[in-house]
Order: structure tokens, then C-alpha cells, then sequence
């Protein structure tokens, strides 16, 4: 990307995000406007290139500090065959937590043993479809899911390799609804008894205990907490294997590293994560004398979250005097909740005028029927009309997996752009998609 220092919130969109001579915003080689013509709006843009890099960057900051790191892509961040393919190109493995994302990731051609499946309330469907399909490691949640697990695997021809999932008590300080780590949390054995976790899974017969996994959160702008959930971790691993001869050979720390939404709150580089995590794992491994084990992370948001753009349509503009203006695009809650949910900030610029100078302050509102269907709250843009083109940063991450219906809507078209080409990776719906599964 050529520095544009004139337009800050540049740094927001894809590696390959420019502005052309016309002033249109462009991706990959291609105008935006372009794209908004061919394909329709709302639609989602992924940059190839920005997507491969996040990828890559990973792997060479986790892997140059501690070679025996695995990355796994969490594809509950956007789910896409070609996102997953692309994953699996650039060697990542997947974390998967439910059948569908498992058939996903197998019609993407990813080798299920580079799938590790997680969920606190796994099936015996989905558990048997595990083993069935050869997934690489099963993170259990419970003691339920322990003893439902070992029932299933009895007699199969092969022993499921799996993981403990221990809350670890530690706040990462992020969103309520994306906080997981504490104790008083859905997900995972809370610390208190993970020596009766560790105690049962040995000596469940048809299972094979490889390690830990952890999950702080998601969205965690510090890099702190990571430090703390492996001291925790690791002491309990070692008083165990003290008393009752367990080894951890794996240790998941999940994923949770923060992606950049809004031009004034950066988060981490990848390489300030990688540095704290991978040198704690080393102490702490020396000073309690542990074997290192295999280091596994799930990014999912700081691998997806800029490598995408969603393009909407502006249409009414409402002028409230004196208290303010609502510009409405032809998208919204029904293909992004994350303000609606989270009140989660996202940036955008007009992708018509990406030069223009910003003139007002106004609040980007969808067209669904909530009145919490707002997309940006109080942005500085240029003059902005109706059939100018917003583009909004940072849409890779949970945007397209938690996009509903609501109001009938159609879910999006998704393209992928790379060196001037565009190719669509998923259709926009049509109305014949609305009613497809309905029985009458
Ligand atoms: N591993 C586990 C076990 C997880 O539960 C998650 C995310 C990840 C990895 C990936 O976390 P990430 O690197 O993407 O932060 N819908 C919310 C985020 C929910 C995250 C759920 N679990 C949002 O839009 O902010």
C-alpha cells in the first residue's frame, strides 16, 4: 500500500487498500466502485493477499521463537470454503466447534487431522462424527462430554487424542460476552477441579489425555493476561505430573489476539504476543523443569478481521436539526450485529470520494427494523448523498457467520480480489433462498 497519511483510517482496510485517480477506494487492483457495480451491494470484499499474510505472519512470529508451534485458524471467524482453503494453503490447521464447521472444513479439502474441535455442549452426533471423520484432537469441555466421549470411542479403531479445556481464572479484561477465561464461565473446567478432570481422563480407557487448552476471550488489547494464563496452567501441569505422572505434551492457549477497528486504539503486533507467550512458555518450563510441549494457538478475528471490506449503498439521509444526522445504507444488523451486540466500533470511508475532506459528523444506520440497527455511530465523513458507496473496515471477522434473515433479508455476495481480479465466492441470495428449507 502507498502511505497516505492524508487518509488515516487507510491502515484500516486490507495491505492492498489505495486510492486511485479517480478517488476511488481500491482492493487488491480493483475499484470498489467497480466491485459495488458488478456485484451488488451489500457486499463483502476479501483481500487474498491481506488474508495469506495474517496467515504467514503467525506461523513466522509464533514458529521463529518456538518451533513447535501450531497455528489453527478459529474458522468460527468466517467460515467460507475459500477462506479455509486458503488457510489450509498457507499450513494452518483449523479449530472447528460444530459438525457444520467440520464439514466445512472438510469440503475445503483440509485434512481433518489438522482439526481440533471444541464447544461446550458437543453432541454424541457430532462427537461420533469426529471420530468417524478422523479429527486430530477433540478439546473436551466437561466431565459430561469426558464420559459421553469415552462411551463413544469404545471399540473404535482409533484412540481419540484429546485436550482438557481448564478455565484458568483469568480476566482478560475485553467485552463481557467475550470473556471466557474466568471461573464463572460456560465454557470449560474451572481450575478448582482440573485435578479431578486430569484424574478421570486417565483413567478414561478409550481416550488419550495429550495436554491443555485454555481461552481467554476474544478482542484482548493486552498482552498480559496470555503470561498469566500460562503460569497458571503450567503449575497446575506440573503439581499433576508431580502426583499423578501427567505429562502435557500440548499446551492450547487459544486465540483472542486483537485486531485494530478504530484508527486511534492500535492493537499488539502479532510479534508482542508471540514474544510474551513464547518466552513465558520457556521460564516457566525451565524453572518447574516440564518438557516444553507443543504450543498451539487459535487465532481467528486477527487473521480475518482487516483482510475484509463491506461495501453498502447509501440511500435515505434523515436529518434530526440540532441533533443528528442518520445516513442508511442497504445492509446493517442482519449482515453485521457486532455494534447492535457488543457495541463494537468499526471505521469507514466513502469509497466513491476516498479523498474528499470530512465535513460532518453523522451515524451510519441500517434498513432493518430496530432501532439498534445502527452500523457506525458518530463518524466523521465527507458530504455524503444518496448511491454513494461506504466502505467499512475490518468486516472479515464475525461479520458473515452471525448474518440472519432478519426481516427477509438476503445474505450478501462475497468476493475475494487479488491483482485486479475479483472472483465471487459466494452468491448473493435470492428470495428463493428465504423460504428453500420450508416444508409447504
Ligand atoms: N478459540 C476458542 C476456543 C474460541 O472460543 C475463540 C472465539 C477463538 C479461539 C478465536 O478467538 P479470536 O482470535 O477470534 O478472538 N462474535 C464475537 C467474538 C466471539 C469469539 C468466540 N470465540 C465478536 O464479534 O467480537
Amino acid at each position: 500500500m502507498t502511505a497516505r497519511p492524508e487518509i488515516p483510517r487507510l491502515v484500516l482496510f486490507p495491505i492492498t487498500a489505495d486510492v486511485n485517480a479517480q478517488g476511488h477506494l481500491t482492493l487488491g487492483g480493483c475499484d470498489s466502485v467497480q466491485l459495488a457495480a458488478d456485484f451488488g451491494t451489500p457486499l463483502y470484499v476479501f483481500d487474498e493477499k491481506g488474508l495469506r499474510s495474517q496467515c504467514a505472519t503467525f506461523k513466522k512470529e509464533f514458529g521463529q521463537r518456538y518451533a513447535d508451534t501450531t497455528v489453527l485458524y478459529a474458522s468460527k471467524a468466517v467460515a467460507l470454503k475459500a477462506i479455509l482453503t486458503i488457510a489450509r494453503e498457507e499450513g494452518l490447521g483449523l479449530d472447528v466447534v460444530s459438525g457444520g464447521e467440520m464439514d466445512i472444513a472438510q469440503q475445503a479439502g483440509v485434512p481433518m487431522e489438522r482439526l481440533y474441535f471444541h464447544g461446550n455442549n458437543k453432541s454424541a452426533e457430532e462427537l461420533g462424527m469426529a471420530l468417524d471423520r478422523g479429527v486430530g484432537r477433540i478439546v473436551v469441555d466437561n466431565f459430561q462430554e469426558l464420559a459421553l466421549l469415552n462411551d463413544i470411542a469404545r471399540g473404535k479403531k482409533r484412540t481419540p487424542e484429546i485436550l482438557l479445556r481448564i478455565s484458568p481464572g483469568v480476566d482478560p479484561h475485553t467485552h463481557q460476552y467475550n470473556t471466557t477465561g474466568i471461573i464463572d464461565s460456560k465454557f470449560g473446567i474451572p481450575l478448582s477441579r482440573g485435578e479431578e478432570a486430569v484424574t478421570a481422563a486417565l483413567a478414561a480407557k478409550n481416550v488419550k489425555l495429550l495436554g491443555i487448552h485454555f481461552h481467554l476471550g476474544s478482542a484482548i488489547f493486552e498482552v498480559e493476561p496470555y503470561p498469566k494464563g500460562i503460569e497458571v496452567i503450567l503449575d497446575f501441569a506440573s503439581g499433576l505430573q508431580k502426583k499423578l505422572g501427567f505429562v502435557m505434551k500440548e499446551l492450547d492457549i487459544g486465540g483472542g489476539y486483537a485486531a485494530q477497528y478504530v484508527v486511534d486504539t492500535p492493537a499488539p503486533p502479532i510479534s508482542a504476543y508471540a514474544e510474551v507467550v513464547t518466552a513465558t512458555l520457556m521460564r516457566k518450563c525451565r524453572e518447574l523443569k516440564l518438557e516444553p510441549p507443543r504450543l498451539v494457538i487459535e487465532p481467528g478475528r486477527s487473521i480475518v478481521a482487516r483482510s475484509a471490506m463491506a461495501l453498502y449503498r447509501v440511500g435515505t439521509i434523515k436529518d434530526i436539526p440540532r441533533v443528528r444526522r442518520y445516513v442508511c445504507v442497504d445492509g446493517g444488523m442482519g449482515d453485521n450485529i457486532r455494534q447492535a451486540l457488543y457495541g463494537a466500533k468499526h471505521e469507514a470511508l466513502l469509497a466513491n470520494r476516498a479523498t474528499a475532506k470530512d465535513t460532518a459528523v453523522v451515524t451510519i444506520a441500517g434498513k432493518y427494523c430496530e432501532s439498534g440497527d445502527i452500523l457506525i455511530r458518530d463518524i466523521h465523513l465527507p458530504e455524503v448523498t444518496a448511491g454513494d458507496i461506504l466502505a467499512v473496515a475490518d468486516c472479515g471477522a464475525y461479520c458473515i457467520p452471525m448474518a440472519s434473515n432478519y426481516n427477509a433479508a438476503l445474505k450478501p455476495a462475497v468476493v475475494m480480489v487479488k491483482d485486479g481480479k475479483a472472483r465471487l465466492i459466494r452468491r448473493r441470495e435470492t428470495f428463493a433462498d428465504l423460504t428453500r428449507g420450508e416444508a409447504v
